[in-house]
């Protein structure tokens, strides 16, 4: 009788071990689906914090760069080429230095010095034409607007600044483009702006 007594509690205790190591498996498999859960909830939350970031730039957003070359100072502009000025030379028969000559490059077409060896991002692009809305692009990244390029420049910021450097450089042209016309939906800001000093 003892050791029936012994077995049937050894068969309890088994009972109870293995209900023990059931629930484990059970929590185990119960757990193991939330671990993943966690890092992607930490990947969205990343996600989430950098989806807000990202449209934070264009909330901002300049105005179309018309509206900045109606006011766009050409000696302001001569001023922020010595940004360039390492790297272009922007005279008439002026030499490529580290970067092609400048002179007549706006209006003028991507990759428009023959002898300059442009990076396979720039030649991609070869013969499109260089009118405001893309050399404001290009100067505000150059690595956004032709990843891969060989110009080691972060861009200019200020769209102010943009304008006026390519105001500066439409001037160093033999036939200088018209300013572009203002944009409908930047006009109505600029008006009551200029209006409103003048009173
Ligand atoms: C560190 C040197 C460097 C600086 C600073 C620099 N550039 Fe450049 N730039 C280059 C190089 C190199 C290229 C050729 C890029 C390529 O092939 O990817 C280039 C290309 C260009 C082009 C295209 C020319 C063409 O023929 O298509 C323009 C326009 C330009 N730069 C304007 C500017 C302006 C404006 C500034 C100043 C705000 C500036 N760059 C600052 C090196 C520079």
């Amino acid at each position: 009788m003892d050791s029936f007594e012994f077995n049937k509690i050894a068969g309890w205790l088994l009972a109870a071990a293995l209900s023990i190591l059931g629930i484990s498996i059970g929590t185990h498999m119960a757990f193991r689906p939330v671990k993943p859960e966690k890092p992607s909830y930490v990947v969205e939350g990343v996600v989430a914090e950098a989806d807000p970031a990202a449209p934070a730039a264009p909330a901002v957003a300049d105005k179309p760069i018309a509206f900045y070359l109606a006011s766009a100072d050409v000696a302001k502009g001569e001023a922020v080429f010595k940004k360039c000025g390492a790297c272009h030379n922007a005279e008439k028969g002026g030499t490529n230095g580290i970067g092609p000559n400048l002179y007549g490059i706006v209006g003028n077409v991507h990759d428009h010095m023959p002898g300059f060896s442009y990076s396979d991002a720039l030649m991609a692009m070869k013969g499109k034409p260089w009118n405001f809305d893309e050399l404001n692009a290009w100067l505000t990244s150059p690595k956004a607007y032709a990843a891969g390029t060989k110009m080691a420049f972060g861009g200019i910021s200020k769209p102010e600044d943009r304008a006026a450097v390519i105001a500066y450089l439409n001037s160093k042209s033999d036939k200088p483009l018209p300013m572009p016309a203002v944009p409908a939906d930047a006009a109505p800001a600029a008006a009551p702006a200029e209006a409103a000093p003048a009173k």
